[in-house]
């Protein structure tokens, strides 16, 4: 098939990464026949400092035409500054809004060697295989925001349209795994949650095959590291997702290691490893490329239909899980070009 893959390395570790997701994407492309097209676009801090804008016109445009979208990671001190009024985030925030993206997708599957870096005990971690959706484009991140001298406001707001389509995101994913649903809201305390709970169980009538347990998020927080095998698909919103996938990437041994898919819009769906730019190690080819390989895999499965693609690209980072030195972050000693190679090499083994 023919595909055209926008790549925007971004910021920090994100161009050592992409290009790592890169290689692995061209040689599926060699070894299955396959033609992907890849452009390379600004976004985030460089798109700053080149553009003097986080998402550029000719970034967007690309988006628009594109099949898929590799996303290293965005952001760093250079542009922290928080009364700054342009932000490297905000590019991020708007690509999910023009690309409709309102599904973040994020596997959490452990392995064997990794998980035994986890803070937590070996008996807590085994069998953990969950999947998180968080609500993308709605929610506090996107509402109304007030500041003065004295005070400042965040305005949280979703309709019933934004919730349900999500939901049925979640239950639709359930069917095809262990048919259970864990919704989490701080119903509480907050209007919009009390909403998100209502559609959530009208939702539910519609798959009376999938178990559907609500479950506010503060307690949620605490089940992730006491019992984090007893989930199936967890669905949240925007703000709750965000907190709670970066607690769940501990789980995994390393923040380095997890993938996320972006998708639900009329286009392109975007994929991305969950970390940030980790400016602390930039530039040294110390990043684990393992969850951007991860994420090109989601783009195989999810984007361009190429499930047999992403299988063999998932086996060979099991393989070099298994066997492979493996970054610092992963207690190994071997580069992000070691690690990429090692992936290479064991996929052609195959
Ligand atoms: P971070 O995820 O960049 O780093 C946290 C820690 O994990 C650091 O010690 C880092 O070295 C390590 N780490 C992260 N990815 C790694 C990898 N692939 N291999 C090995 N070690 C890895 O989070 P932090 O430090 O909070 O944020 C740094 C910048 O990234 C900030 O500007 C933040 O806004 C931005 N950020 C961007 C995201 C995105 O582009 N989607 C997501 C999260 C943060
Ligand atoms: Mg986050």
């Amino acid at each position: 098939m023919k595909a055209s893959i926008v790549v925007l390395p971004g910021d920090g570790i994100g161009p050592e990464v992409a290009s790592a997701g890169v290689a692995v994407l061209r040689q599926v492309a060699q070894r299955f026949g396959h033609e992907f097209a890849f452009t390379e676009h600004a976004i985030g801090g460089d798109a700053i400092d080149r553009f003097g804008d986080p998402l550029p016109p000719e970034t967007r445009e690309a988006l628009l035409a594109a099949d898929a979208v590799l996303l290293g990671a965005v952001g760093g001190p250079k542009w922290s500054d928080p009364n700054a009024s342009i932000r490297p985030e905000q590019g991020l925030l708007a690509m999910r809004k023009l690309l409709g993206v309102f599904a973040n997708v994020r596997p959490l599957k452990l392995h064997p060697r990794t998980a035994a870096l986890s803070p937590l005990k070996a008996e807590r971690t085994k069998g953990v295989d969950l999947v998180f959706i968080r609500e993308l484009t709605g929610g506090i991140y996107f509402g109304a925001k007030t500041r003065s001298d004295t005070d400042a406001t965040d305005e949280c707001r979703y309709s019933v349209e934004e919730i349900e389509r999500v939901l049925r995101h979640a239950f639709d994913l359930a069917r095809s795994r262990r048919r259970k649903v864990t919704s989490v809201d701080k119903a509480n305390v907050l209007e919009t949650s009390r909403l998100w709970r209502a559609v959530a169980t009208r939702v539910a009538a519609d798959y009376p095959d999938v178990e559907l347990e609500h479950q506010l998020v503060d307690s949620m927080a605490m089940h992730l590291l006491t019992r984090p095998a007893d989930y199936d698909v967890i669905v949240t919103e925007n703000m709750f997702g965000d907190i709670l996938t970066d607690e769940a990437s501990v789980l995994a041994g390393s923040l380095g290691l997890s993938p996320s898919a972006s998708i639900g819009g009329p286009g392109a769906g975007v994929y991305e490893p969950i970390h940030g730019s980790a400016p602390d190690i930039a530039g040294q080819s110390l990043a684990n490329p393992l969850g951007t390989i991860l994420s090109a895999a989601m783009l195989l499965r999810h984007s361009l239909g190429l499930a047999q693609e992403a299988a063999v690209v998932e086996a060979a980072v099991d393989q070099v899980l298994e066997h492979a030195n493996l970054t610092r972050d992963l207690g190994g000693s071997a580069t992000t070009h070691a690690v990429t190679r090692a992936v290479l090499d064991a996929f052609t083994a195959k």
